[in-house]
């Protein structure tokens, strides 16, 4: 699955051309494996635009539970509004508002219960990785938000190593690879009912890489923001994406 991550970008202008434009680049209309997660405000805009076909549109982040929480959007609402899955946990949800895997624990099991698929991301600062400590860090980060979960067969993860969110570089595909064997083998033994997760790949994929990254057998799709913001070398990736993965 390739999804994009607008973060907070967008406007109902540009974003109405974008679907234009999508519509266009994937002539043949299969919009199966692609994701939208937009701005909240912005959600029911895309997901009218793509009413009656099979794009997802999720959100890019859910709160566990609703009420007197201004400002907050719950996993009900969500669900209500004909969301099919959220991001949880990305790195900037964690540094920009201090969230912490028992928050994520808990929007994740929000998500499950309400019939939303969870993304939870995951990934190493550039320091961990420098100290060698990249699988002990995933680790934790897995099993503080997924022991004792009972997970729905679709659950995924997106490994984003936060310094190669909007930076340009991103670590070699085989290492990607590599790890993501490493997060399906950890996800496996530390959820309830022993899932096999899907695992996305994010940090600075773009048109002229995803070949790359879509070569290994255990990157599943992919996460995608900066490259997402237009249509064209978005619709790019998922034909990139397809040609690989439908062989
Ligand atoms: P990027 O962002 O593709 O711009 O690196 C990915 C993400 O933050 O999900």
């Amino acid at each position: 699955m390739i999804i994009a991550n607008w973060k907070a970008n967008g406007t109902l202008t540009s974003n109405l051309a974008w679907c234009n434009e999508l519509n266009k680049l994937l002539s043949n209309s299969d919009f199966s494996d692609i994701g939208i997660a937009p701005s909240h405000i912005h959600f029911t805009q895309i997901q009218k635009m793509f009413e009656d076909s099979s794009l997802e549109v999720g959100l890019q982040d859910i709160d566990f539970n609703g009420g007197a929480k201004t400002g907050s959007i719950s996993a009900s609402m969500a669900s209500d509004a004909g969301c099919k899955f959220s991001l949880l946990g990305h790195s900037e949800r964690r540094q920009l508002f201090n969230e912490d895997d028992d928050l994520i624990k808990t929007k994740l099991q929000a998500a499950i219960s309400n019939g939303i698929k969870p993304i939870l991301c995951i990934g190493e600062s550039k320091e961990c990785l420098k100290s060698g400590k990249t699988r002990d860090f995933l680790k934790k980060q897995l099993i503080n938000v997924l022991s004792g979960i009972e997970l729905i067969d679709h659950a995924v993860i997106a490994y984003e190593p936060i310094w190669a969110i909007g930076t340009g570089n991103t670590p070699a595909p085989k290492d990607i690879n590599s790890i993501h064997e490493f997060i399906k083998d950890v996800v496996q033994s530390s959820s309830a009912n022993n899932i096999e997760p899907k695992v996305l790949y994010g940090g600075s994929v773009s048109h002229e890489n995803a070949e790359s990254f879509f070569g290994e057998k255990s990157i599943d799709g992919a996460l995608v923001g900066g490259a997402s913001l237009k249509a064209n070398p978005f619709a790019d990736i998922v034909k990139i994406y397809r040609k690989v993965k439908r062989k």
